[in-house]
């Protein structure tokens, strides 16, 4: 077995050893009309190699306009630079000549209308329906397709910056800034701790603000904020029970912020302003251990860093894990378990097709999208990696041992490698093996013989449940469905065939509304069987939710059931040829995929 070492970042151009940039300032406009975003940024550097006079940025369809350079004590002069060949996955570097004794570099510049970060949203694609929208997007190489600096979560900067909107929008960014600003068009924001690039994020709209807690609280379009405060309402409560297992919070404010229901993903974790998809909100917090993962990131993530997307289930795995230990700590062991359950399942089904050189934690990802590695791999393994470690050393001995993992590595960014030998150094002498252990876990695919088990009694009387309304032993009446939660419900549809049958469905909605259901996981779910059993009165709010909703973990599924089969194959390119402009250009890449699009004009 060899462990290859992933010290280089393959997704980035940038050239750490010669230059580090050290802070951004940018200064930009938003213009929902050219759908652009153009100023300048204004990047500190520092030389790492004396000798260097090259500092080379990732960019990714940027139109450069000029680069100016100066000490930091006299004015900015022009400097030479190029901009590269376009690299189909890593974008164009653009490669700055630099006198020597320059500090600061200026960049002006104008991002594409088709930017990967960006999404525009028509105002009908918002909750209002009347102002338009705009969100970035960043993880995980997509920083470099609004902002020109070196996009490597290896490296971190501060920032700071000034956006300017249209008069009646506001725009928000994961730094400093003033809550009570005047609406103007005008905003300034500020972070002061060093992050990687792929945090940095920016969202322009017509977005209000409410408190949950003393450091919590929510953005939302006005007619979504007040569900969005009662669906939240348990962050501050997270806030301290994570700060009494990890320590002290040090991002200041922790406020979600709620996208429109194009966001590409469930959640993301945004220093002091988490993004949120509204698909989280079902009215009962069913979903909200989202809010706990993203929080978690707070410590492994943005403060601990994955140095590669190869070393991503640092950021992952310790999530995960950290994630159903809130869970437990606010909303009980049964719901933690429950939860540790339907995610075990939903590793096993997608390890089941993945090569077995992507069911390894240390993934190679060399010559490939950083995304391909973003599957429940190394979330789900990874946090059961760290399980087992607890289940070796005990509970209190692992969170000291996690307490001085984020204390060591605060603001850093790590290899597996440099994990794994703190693990080594801190528990070696408590866990017999360990190194084996570990290499099983990360270097081997699969999942090792001594993963532990997850178990829910809970989930186990709901497959009987299903087993017995299968047989015909027991209806659906017998079953007390006002009972059970969010997670039995959907383990129940998760324990049936997906091919039950057009009857038995028909049986299922009639009992259970499962067309009409307000929690988008069931939902989702449900609309994936009706596809297989061509279900056909569930296909309007089918269209309907392939129309509104982007998030990628939903509608890839959608589609791909949808394109197995002649029958339903051209509803997919029906629905598609109408949905696709609506989606984020992340969630566009995978659907194109999908469903055979091509884009009709190859970009300059
Ligand atoms: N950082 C991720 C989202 C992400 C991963 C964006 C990879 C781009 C590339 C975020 O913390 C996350 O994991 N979100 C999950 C929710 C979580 C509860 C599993 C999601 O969006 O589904
Ligand atoms: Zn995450």
């Amino acid at each position: 077995m060899t462990s290859k070492p992933h010290l280089v970042d393959v997704h980035s151009f940038a050239e750490p050893a010669k230059m580090r940039v050290r802070h951004v300032d940018m200064d930009l406009d938003v213009s929902f009309e050219s759908r652009t975003l153009s100023g300048t940024a204004t990047l500190t550097f520092e030389r790492v190699d004396r000798s260097a006079t090259v500092l080379t940025l990732d960019t990714r369809d940027l139109t450069i306009h000029s680069v100016v350079a100066s000490t930091g004590h006299a004015d900015f002069s022009p400097r030479m630079y190029s901009l590269g060949s376009r690299d189909r996955l890593l974008g164009s570097p653009l490669v700055i000549h630099l006198a020597h004794e320059d500090r600061l570099v200026r960049i002006a510049y104008t991002t594409h209308p088709d930017a990967t970060a960006l999404q525009w949203l028509e105002p009908a694609q918002t909750a209002s329906g009347h102002f338009p929208f705009l969100f970035t997007q960043s993880q995980e190489i997509h920083a470099r397709s609004w902002i020109p600096l070196q996009d490597t979560p290896a490296l971190r900067v501060t920032f700071s910056a000034q956006i300017r909107t249209p008069e009646n929008l506001v725009a928000v960014m994961g730094a400093d800034h003033d809550r009570q600003a005047p609406r103007n068009g005008r905003y300034t924001f500020q972070m002061a701790h060093p992050i990687p690039a792929y945090l940095i994020a920016l969202a322009v709209g017509d977005l209000a603000f409410a408190s949950t807690g003393e450091r919590t609280g929510v953005y939302a379009e006005p007619p979504v904020l007040s569900r969005a405060v009662r669906e939240f309402e348990d962050t501050e409560q997270m806030l301290r029970a994570i700060e009494r297992l990890y320590g002290h919070y040090r991002w200041g404010r922790f406020d979600a912020l709620v996208l429109p229901p194009s966001f590409p993903f469930g959640g993301m974790e945004i220093p002091q302003v988490t993004f949120v998809t509204p698909t989280l909100i079902a009215g009962d917090k069913s979903l909200v251990s989202l809010i706990a993962h993203e929080m978690a990131h707070s410590w492994s993530g943005n403060l601990v860093t994955n140095a590669t997307w190869s070393d991503f289930w640092l950021n992952e795995g310790f999530t995960t894990y950290i994630e159903q230990r809130i869970v437990e700590e606010i909303y009980g062991k049964a719901r933690a378990d429950m939860e540790a359950v339907l995610r075990r399942r939903a590793l096993e089904e997608e390890m089941a097709a993945l090569p077995p050189s992507d069911q390894i934690l240390n993934i190679d990802l060399d010559g490939r999208d950083p995304d391909a590695g973003a599957t429940l791999v190394p979330y789900e393994k990874g946090a059961l990696l760290l399980r087992t470690l607890e289940a070796a050393v005990g509970r209190p001995r692992f969170d000291a041992f996690l307490n001085a993992y984020f204390e060591r590595f605060a603001f850093e960014s790590i290899t597996t490698s440099q994990a794994l030998e703190f693990i080594e150094r801190d528990l070696g002498s408590d866990v017999p093996q360990l190194n084996g252990i570990l290499r099983e876990w990360v270097f081997a695919p699969g999942l090792p013989a001594s993963a532990p088990l997850v178990e829910s009694a809970m989930l186990h009387s709901v497959e009987g449940e299903a087993s017995r309304w299968l047989s015909g032993t027991a209806g659906l009446d017998t079953i007390e469905l006002e009972q059970w939660s969010a997670q039995e419900l959907l383990h129940f549809l998760e324990s049936l065939p997906m091919d039950v049958g057009a009857p038995r469905m028909a049986e299922l909605d009639q009992q259970l509304h499962l067309t009409d259901s307000q929690n988008n996981e069931i939902l989702q779910r449900w609309l994936e069987m009706a596809i297989r059993n061509r279900y056909e009165p569930a296909y309007p709010a089918l269209e309907r939710f392939l129309l509104n909703v982007g998030r990628r973990k939903y509608v890839k599924p959608l589609y791909s059931e949808l394109m197995k089969s002649d029958e339903t194959r051209d509803r997919a390119l029906a629905i598609y040829r109408k949905a696709r402009r609506r989606y984020h250009p992340i969630t566009q890449t995978v659907i194109d995929g999908i469903v055979g699009y091509q884009e009709p004009a190859l970009r300059a």
